[in-house]
């Protein structure tokens, strides 16, 4: 099996991702997280949202509707810009991106037509009466910011510069979903919009920051810096709004793949809405840049996942950092037969619950198979309670990486994992 059936393997017996709808043969580009997912998929995003809003003076959280007036789409240049161009296959009709083919179908080896464009964007229909409203789910989380640019503004203390960070689902109608959750229809985002004075110098400076910014925050979370790289966008390769723009790429399996991209937007969005700023101090008044940065959520646990799997023979382990890894402690009686030691064990995992870390109890077979078990997870503690924790009130504390282990007093484990997890 190659990494990716690996870690596609891994997710689906461990419970972190499942094809969507899996019992009626999934539906293409759809994904749905379970008990350990979620885990980790909520670790990342707090994570982010404690480095863009809670560690930073500059930045308000907001969380706008997915669905709005499709006027914003309009405004936006989405209905007409937000497209792809593609081949259709003359013979078997699938069609395929155009940088992501060569001259024949791979399908069946036909030929293609020329190109076409497609749009990215999902319709619904609203109301029960005919014809019914038509709207369309958000393709980036970003506009629902940008039109509530000057609601954020007149109800809190913001000044320019500032930034508005937003967490949320967005819908492409990617039409080759692929490569596990990497493209998929329905995924999640995790977005800042930076608004800055009109200004080449100041905007290109806060630009080259966040692109710093954000790469340091990958790497502090645990990517490999090496398989880390900035792409810059060439002239075609922009996306409408963006003035310019440059990707953090991650090195995939499948290649080096974009993991999130900054982009200078400069007054593209707030001018198209009728919107400005007017500055309380001067009141002078102006129509703010944009620098974004903009990260996929489940493209993010996609790359920490791969990044984390690591083989030593037989046993796989998941090098997660213990912030996001789904499980922070799993808690073990030696022996599960043993009342006196099951429920010392439960006493302890009771206690670490209270602080608010996500503990796990595991009592099945033996000591080798739950280990081995929890680095599948990455779960970075392991505490056994033995017949001696009877005695001298200490525990085994075993770490996942170096496997190293160490008797730890059991009224220090509270502290002593808060300690680690501060690191
Ligand atoms: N607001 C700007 C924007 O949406 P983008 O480069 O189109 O920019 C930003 O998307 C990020 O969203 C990407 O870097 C990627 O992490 C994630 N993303 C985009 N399309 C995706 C898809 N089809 N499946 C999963 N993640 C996707």
């Amino acid at each position: 099996m190659d990494t990716m059936e690996k870690i596609t393997a891994l997710c689906k017996r461990r419970g972190f991702i499942f094809p969507s709808s899996e019992i009626y043969g999934g539906f293409q580009g759809f994904w749905d997280y379970g008990p350990l997912g979620v885990e980790l998929k909520n670790n990342i995003k707090c994570q982010w949202w404690k480095s863009m809003v809670y560690e930073r003076e500059d930045v308000v959280g907001f969380d706008a509707a997915v669905i709005m007036n499709p006027t914003v789409w309009e405004k936006s240049g989405h209905l007409k810009a937000f497209t792809d161009p593609l081949v259709e296959c003359k013979k078997c009709n699938y069609r395929f991106k155009v940088d992501s083919v060569g001259d024949k179908c791979p399908e069946c080896g036909g030929e293609f037509t020329e190109p076409k464009t497609f749009n990215l964007m999902t319709e619904v229909l609203l109301g029960t009466t005919e014809p019914k409203e038509k709207s369309y789910l958000r393709g980036e989380i970003t506009q629902g910011v940008f039109v509530n640019f000057e609601n954020v503004v007149n109800s809190s203390r913001v000044k320019i510069p500032f930034g508005i960070a937003q967490v949320g689902k967005a819908f492409r109608n990617e039409i080759t979903p692929g490569n596990f959750t990497f493209r998929s229809r329905e995924f999640e985002q995790m977005e800042l919009e930076y608004f800055v004075r009109p200004d080449e110098k100041e905007s290109k400076d806060m630009f080259e920051y966040w692109k710093e910014e954000r790469i340091k925050w990958y790497v502090s979370l645990g990517i490999k810096k090496d398989k880390l790289r900035f792409h810059e966008h060439a002239e075609g390769e922009r996306a409408h709004y963006a003035k310019y723009a440059t990707d953090i790429e991650y090195e995939a399996p499948f290649g080096w793949s974009e993991f999130e991209g900054i982009h200078h937007r400069g007054d593209y969005d707030l001018r198209n809405h009728g919107l400005s700023y007017k500055d309380p101090q001067t009141g002078e008044e102006f129509t703010p840049w944009v620098i974004e940065t903009s990260g996929g959520v489940d493209r993010a646990m996609l790359f920490f996942l791969i990044d984390a799997y690591f083989e030593d023979g037989e046993r796989i382990v998941l090098k997660l950092n213990s912030k996001i890894a789904p499980y922070k402690v799993a808690v073990f009686p030696l022996l599960a037969n043993k009342p006196d030691l099951v429920e010392k064990a439960r006493d302890i995992y009771h206690s670490l619950k209270e602080t608010g870390l996500s503990i796990t109890f595991d009592s099945r077979g033996n000591i080798g198979k739950r280990y081995f078990a929890q680095d599948e997870i990455g779960t970075p503690w392991c505490v056994t309670v033995d017949f001696e924790t009877l005695e001298d009130k200490k525990v085994t504390v075993r770490d996942r990486d170096t496997a190293k282990q160490e008797r730890i007093e059991v009224d220090k484990l509270v502290s002593y994992f808060q300690n680690e997890l501060a690191k």
